[in-house]
């Protein structure tokens, strides 16, 4: 991917560990905070300009290597899965239109997806656990189903190779105002080994805490949806009481197994990222995307504007 990727490779290849191959995508949950349109519709489908979110967070794994992807779907979502099926009906009504050909083609030649059901919604944790006769006993990344980040400024491949290094849990962070601890997960943290700070900006994780109070957190690092994990995970799930919400958090199962001594370590981010989870986020998303397009997004950002500049009441009539 970048210099990174060609030197790191050789200094994981030197502890012996290899990269995870494989991706879980957690998708199954209820996304309440996304009703009514998720009622019906998975919010993993929500479109994106023209694409929906999951075909990003696909193309995020699929960029960092990886093509072997596990979706962890739910009861009626199935929809997911056909997205990255082929549409031979389709396309065949699309002979004499080549761009749009290939763009319905593209999600079935991203990447292998395999499926698993979680049958009840019991919490994040309790879905990756799901994972683990597909996974193994090799490490993997977990990639939640309604965040990406974007994709000329990757965070997944630093994280692989964080994780070949130490053999351990691997986290992104993102910086939050402080003010904002309390809608996150926040971390507390100590500088990292000096002999992994190569691949990035990397932390030692020393504790998590779910939504601090601003004077109570103990940074502004808040918890970014991908996960580079040990299969060892899996274990820690199954011995995880249910926590917050009644769900079984996977937080939960990583300081399980950060208190028995496997490290934590975690790639604090400094790009973009997008979280579709909620319709503001949503919509600061498709805004962002839009204005980049290179079709429309000179056109979209003049449009945008005008009508952040005119009346609020009524907004230009274009
Ligand atoms: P969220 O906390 O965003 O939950 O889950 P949610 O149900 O999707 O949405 P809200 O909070 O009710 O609006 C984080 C990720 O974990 C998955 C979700 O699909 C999402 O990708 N998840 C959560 C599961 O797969 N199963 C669960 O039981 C819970």
């Amino acid at each position: 991917m970048s210099v990174h990727s060609a030197n790191s490779s050789a200094t994981a290849a030197a502890t012996g560990r290899s990269r995870a191959v494989k991706a879980v995508i957690p998708a199954a949950g209820l996304a309440t905070r996304f009703l009514p349109a998720t009622k019906a519709v998975p919010k993993e489908l929500l479109p994106v300009v023209d694409r929906p979110v999951l075909q990003y967070i696909v193309e995020e794994a699929t960029q960092a290597g990886i093509n072997d992807v596990l979706l962890i779907t739910g009861r009626g979502k199935t929809s997911m899965v056909d997205h990255f099926d082929r549409r031979p009906d389709l396309e065949a009504r699309l002979e004499n239109k080549p761009e749009i050909l290939a763009a319905v083609q593209r999600p079935s030649e991203l990447a292998d997806i395999y499926t698993v059901r979680q049958p009840e919604q019991l919490g994040l944790g309790h879905a990756v656990g799901y994972a683990e006769s597909h996974v193994g006993d090799q490490p993997f990344a977990v990639l939640l189903g309604d965040e990406f980040v974007k994709l000329d400024q990757p965070l997944l491949p630093a994280m692989l190779e964080l994780q070949a290094r130490t053999g351990g849990v691997v986290l992104a962070f993102f910086e939050v105002d402080p003010a904002d601890t309390k809608r996150y997960g926040i971390a507390s943290v100590e500088p990292a080994e000096a002999e992994l700070t190569d691949i990035g900006e990397v932390v030692k994780v020393t504790g998590m805490v779910e939504k601090p109070k601003p004077e109570e957190a103990p940074s502004n690092l808040a918890v970014l949806g991908r996960y580079v994990l040990p299969a060892t995970i899996f274990d820690a799930i199954r011995r995880t009481k249910p926590g917050s919400g009644g769900e079984i958090q996977l937080t939960d199962a990583m300081e399980l197994l950060r208190n028995e001594g496997t490290p934590v370590h975690a790639i604090v981010y400094r790009g973009t990222r997008y979280d579709t989870g909620m319709p503001l986020g949503y919509l600061q998303t498709v805004v962002q995307i839009a204005a980049e397009r290179e079709d429309f997004g000179a056109e979209f950002r003049k449009w945008l504007a005008d009508f952040v500049n005119s009346d609020a009441s009524g907004g230009p009539n274009t």
